[in-house]
């Protein structure tokens, strides 16, 4: 088992010597190891069973230093990381040659972000070279929040999990890109939409799949549980009461199910919250003894979008099942 601590110089030695070590963020956990060193790089992908060709994305601890990395910032991925790191958003830039090729997948663009975490930070602060990392979590599997779920399935690969609390955002951070004058959101995430075209107008979102050379992670079905996920309308989930299922519910219990089988992620209805409790909440029932999960959508605004984006990946079939 890994220990969990909250010793910013246990972690910084690990690092240094090559090791992965679990990293707390604003976002979800991740698993870190210097992105300059390619052992470290290739022990990432084969403690997450992740493929090669699945990209990686670099985290410092600011902006001055993402300069070390990319060869051309432009005014537009200025502005946005001025407004908004440290913070939920992944910026993809041309890399620098002292990148290696593995942390992108051979592609020329590096993502890059500065999280918002103030243990992460200190510790981004003391390195003299950034984190690959990765969301903590087998491939394909639901995205970690706390140490605790680090622990639970990384624990026996890795030695140390800096323990920084409850993840404050709960979503993986906005991934975007440029093309020409255009701007695209590749993943939506713990940065709204609204507040990036506040900053460079008009956006182009393109949340999609594995067919999408750009952004080759997004793969279809992602973030699933081990049990069943059903994604439905809040009228059809009222329908289909039963003792073996679990439920994950926006604002409202269901009627006739027993509450320690539902989760709601937001009584008063609010996204960050919600957001907040997803991942988590989709844990706890992926461990109940039930057959399936029935999950409804969130309002599609603001987060809400990044919320559904992950049931319906989290829905499909795939790898986990
Ligand atoms: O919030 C986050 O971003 C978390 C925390 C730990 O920082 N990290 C995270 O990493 O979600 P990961 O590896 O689970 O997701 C990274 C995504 C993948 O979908 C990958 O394909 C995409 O970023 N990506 C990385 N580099 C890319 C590149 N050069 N071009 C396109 N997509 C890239
Ligand atoms: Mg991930």
């Amino acid at each position: 088992m890994a220990t969990i601590g909250s010793d910013i110089s246990i972690a910084k030695e690990f690092l240094i010597k090559g090791e992965l070590v679990g990293i707390p963020t604003e976002t979800v956990y991740g698993l870190a190891g210097n992105a300059l060193n390619e052992k470290s790089v290739l022990s990432i992908f084969e403690t997450k069973n992740r493929p090669a060709f699945d990209p990686l994305i670099i985290h410092t601890d600011s902006v001055e230093k993402i300069g070390l990395y990319v060869s051309e910032f432009s005014e537009k991925a200025r502005a946005l990381a001025t407004n908004f790191w440290p913070g939920p958003l992944t910026l993809l830039l041309p890399k620098k040659q002292i990148i290696p090729d593995l942390v992108t997948s051979g592609l020329d663009t590096v993502a890059v972000r500065v999280p918002n975490h103030p243990i992460l930070s200190e510790l981004l602060r003391q390195l003299d070279f950034p984190l690959a990392a990765p969301s903590a979590n087998p491939f394909g599997y639901i995205s970690p929040t706390n140490a605790s779920h680090v622990q639970a399935q990384l624990g026996e690969k890795i030695l140390y999990i800096l323990d920084g609390g409850e993840c404050e955002v709960g979503l993986e951070s906005t991934i975007v890109g440029f093309e020409d004058e255009k701007v695209i959101v590749y993943r939506l995430g713990g940065l709204e939409i609204s507040e990036i075209e506040r900053v460079v107008g008009e956006v182009e979102v393109m949340p999609n799949s594995s067919s999408n050379p750009k952004a080759p992670g997004m793969l279809k079905s992602h973030y699933a549980p081990r049990k069943p996920l059903f994604l439905e309308k809040r009228e059809t989930i009222e329908t289909r009461q039963n003792q073996t299922s679990g439920y994950l519910l926006f604002d409202q219990y269901i009627n006739n199910v027993d509450r320690e089988n539902q989760r709601v992620l937001s009584p008063s209805g609010d996204l960050r919250e919600a957001a907040h409790h997803l991942f988590a909440y989709l844990r706890e029932l992926d461990s109940l003894p039930i057959d399936n999960i029935y999950a409804e959508f969130a309002p599609a605004t603001g987060l809400g979008l990044a919320i559904n984006d992950r049931l319906q990946r989290a829905s499909v079939p795939g790898s986990a099942h």
